[in-house]
């Protein structure tokens, strides 16, 4: 099959593609994600094909209304409203209990739960109103791989594999969305994301846990995506702490590599403070948390198209606000590997 790049302008094409049952990508502020008609079980179930991904990890529907939302779960809590209100169109996706058999279980992983969000993105928005579909979107990676914030990485990991690509430019956010699961006595944040425990603990008033996205190797995590190895790259990543000095990871790679190419991802002023040996390829993360988070992906994903690079050091950031988010997924693509450990 071949793959078509559309531009926002040909968005009716688009949603004539989701009507058919076909795969379309489509861009939203945090990543690019891999759309079909969340109605349409033959068309969910070559989502999963596309991807490579386990069938047991279920989909986020994306939906351009509240109405739709409630087409399909039980009654709305005040907190569900609330939340609503203040995040969406955004990057808060909320999961919550489903009527009975409201949709198929190649789009829950059969669950009795689904996960719901309305991403910002008006090419995006306009394509779900105008195919009329509430509309599947995992991110458009094959699976494992760093989630695609370009319409070239969509293109890359899935060419052959989909009908189209909607091509809005670069994201703006860079990780994927907050995961808030409300279906549960407790509000628990399952994935880290632009929008923060704090934030919405200011809108609904009661405390919302966060332990649940630091499961141990041994528990049954509870968002089925968090057992499978994420965001890797081909090298290996290590994470340097805040608290590491960045001239001793020099040391070390003067000592033990000294020739052989190696990848340092860092904030411009760290890249600044230190006489590099001239073997390390150095990547600007940009300024700020903010900065790294909209550029950790596409980096980790330029490393990957120049395999002779096999190791790479990622600065770390603390785990507070978007930093918790960035190094939630750090930690993924580095298997948990710090320099302290070498
Ligand atoms: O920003 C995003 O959320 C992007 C864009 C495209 O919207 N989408 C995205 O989807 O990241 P995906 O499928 O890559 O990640 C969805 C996560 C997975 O970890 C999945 O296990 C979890 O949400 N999830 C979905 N439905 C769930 C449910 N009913 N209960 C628990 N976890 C659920
Ligand atoms: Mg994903």
């Amino acid at each position: 099959m071949e793959t078509k790049i559309l531009k926002p302008t040909q968005v009716n094409e688009a949603a004539k593609l989701i009507n058919e049952g076909q795969l379309v990508s489509f861009p939203t502020e945090t990543v690019y994600g891999l759309g079909a008609d969340a109605t349409n079980e033959s068309a969910v179930k070559q989502v999963y094909q596309a991807k490579g991904r386990p069938s047991d990890n279920p989909l986020i529907v994306h939906v351009a209304d509240v109405a739709t939302v409630e087409k399909y779960v039980q009654p709305l809590s005040d907190s569900a409203k609330k939340l609503m209100a203040k995040f969406w169109p955004g990057s808060l996706t909320m999961i919550f209990k489903l009527k009975p058999n409201a949709l198929s279980t190649a789009v829950t992983g059969g669950l009795d739960t689904a996960a719901f969000r309305c991403p910002r993105n008006q090419t995006t928005l306009d394509l779900i109103r105008i195919s009329g579909k509430p509309m599947v979107g995992p991110s458009a990676n094959t699976s494992g791989k760093p989630s695609p914030t370009t319409a070239q990485h969509v293109y890359h990991d899935l060419h052959g594999k989909i009908a189209a690509i909607m091509d809005d430019g670069p994201t703006e956010v860079g990780v994927e969305s907050t995961v808030l699961d409300l279906s549960t006595k407790q509000p628990a944040i399952l994935r880290p994301g632009a929008v923060t425990k704090e934030e919405i603990e200011e809108i609904i008033g009661v405390p919302v846990d966060d332990e649940r996205h630091h499961v141990g190797a041994t528990e049954v995590p509870k968002a089925p995506g968090m057992k499978y190895k994420h965001y890797a790259p081909n090298a290996q990543v290590y994470i340097v702490d805040p608290d590491d000095d960045w001239q001793e990871v020099n040391n070390w790679i003067k000592r033990n590599h000294p020739t052989d190419p190696i990848g340092v991802m860092a904030f411009s002023n760290v890249l600044k403070s230190v006489d590099w040996n001239p073997n390390v390829q150095l990547i600007s993360l940009g300024e700020n948390v903010n900065d790294a988070s909209h550029n950790l992906f596409r980096e980790l994903r330029d490393f990957d198209e120049n395999p002779q690079y096999k190791i790479i050091f990622t600065q770390g950031v603390e785990p507070s606000g978007l930093g918790e988010a960035y190094m939630n997924r750090l930690n993924k693509s580095a298997g948990q590997m710090h320099f302290k450990q070498l």
